[in-house]
């Protein structure tokens, strides 16, 4: 008998708001057609004054717990994926564990736009491995909380959501069949929100400096990411024992539709096994994946049995790739 995590539920929770390309015109010096030529961005989401990346990440997990007909209290491990979160001290997941009412286990993780993949690996391994039998992954941000305005280099890229799945123990059934993690912490300054933390505690200065905003270096990023979810979806499918030509479906992080598909051609996955919907949400970070993988599975495109491979990469830099089996079997 071979022990898996199987996804048995799936979710997401995006705000009402719904901000076209056009409203950065107003702003900065940019326009629609730049923005859509040169990312494949037409509107994203961003959160209202009452929205937080903890009640986008409480709205999703409802919607996966609903999904898989579990209940909260059955849960017991809960792994929450962000950049944005609701305040430096305690974790985000405290915020949440506490609007679900249950004191299970429950941790941030920071892996940057990476960080969904990283927790469903992760996950997966603690349930496989027996420790856990029910592990909640929730990727959940908030970035327009952390762009600057001024900038139109990245304000532009980033939405706002919450999306993640419920991993449960299967026995010889469908779930994660391996996983791929990895970290360049040497191109730490290339995607970064320099002030904040311990290196850098926020200041009159870090603000005048804008050094609690996002920074990032767009050209360097998009070399490395193009190479890391190349490399890393193929270590995820040899550790897997599949080969490229027998994934039935490719769902990528959502960060520039050139570089989705400079990786799937490199990959050899065709467009249409390829599920994309940034130009719905923009790069919602760690929500990017889930809410790409929830809104195709809610469409009916997937079949028990098929072959999904999952990979992204962010800040870090970090990526993180994992191939598994659809169904909750
Ligand atoms: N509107 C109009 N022009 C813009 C612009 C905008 N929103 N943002 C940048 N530009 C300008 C640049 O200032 C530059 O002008 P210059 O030639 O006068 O200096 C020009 O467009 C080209 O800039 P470049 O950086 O070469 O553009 P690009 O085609 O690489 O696109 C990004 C910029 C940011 C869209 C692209 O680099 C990217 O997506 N990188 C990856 C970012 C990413 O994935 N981040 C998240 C990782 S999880």
């Amino acid at each position: 008998m071979t022990r898996r995590a199987a996804i048995t539920g799936w979710g997401y929770a995006v705000p009402e708001s719904v901000v076209p390309n056009a409203y950065f015109e107003a702003s900065v010096d940019t326009s629609d057609e730049w923005i859509v030529e040169r990312t494949g961005i037409r509107e994203r989401r961003i959160a209202g004054v009452e929205e937080s990346t903890a009640t986008l990440a409480g709205g999703a997990a409802r919607r996966i717990l609903d999904r898989a007909g579990v209940a909260a209290r059955d849960l017991d491990l809960i792994i929450l994926a962000t950049a944005t979160p609701e305040q430096p001290v305690p974790q985000t997941a405290a915020f949440l564990a506490a609007d679900l009412g249950v004191h299970c286990g429950a941790l941030d993780l920071g892996a940057g736009c990476a960080g969904f993949v990283y927790g469903l690996v992760v996950g997966a391994a603690a349930v496989a491995g027996g420790t856990f039998d029910r592990v909640l992954v929730v990727g959940a941000e908030t970035l327009s909380r952390i762009v600057d305005p001024e900038d139109r280099s990245t304000v532009i890229l980033f939405g706002d959501g919450a999306a993640g799945v419920l991993l449960e123990a299967r026995e010889d059934g469908p779930g994660v069949l391996a996983g791929d993690l990895g970290v360049d912490g040497s191109a730490a300054d290339i995607l970064a929100v320099p002030a904040g933390g311990s290196r850098r505690p926020a200041s009159a200065e870090t603000v005048a400096q804008r050094e609690h905003y996002v920074r990032m270096q767009g050209q360097e990023v998009f070399r490395r990411a193009v190479r890391a979810v190349v490399d890393s979806s193929e270590s995820a499918l040899e550790r897997a024992g599949v080969a490229s030509s027998a994934v039935d479906w490719f769902v990528p992080h959502q960060a520039n539709l050139r570089i989705i598909e400079a990786a799937r051609q490199r990959l050899g996955i065709p467009t249409e096994r390829t599920v994309v919907n940034i130009e719905h949400y923009g790069n919602t970070s760690a929500a990017s994946i889930p809410l790409a993988l929830a809104e195709a599975a809610d469409a009916g495109r997937f079949s028990p049995g098929d072959t999904v491979l999952l990979s992204g990469f962010g800040a870090g830099m970090s990526w993180a790739s994992a191939v598994l089996t659809w169904g909750a079997r």
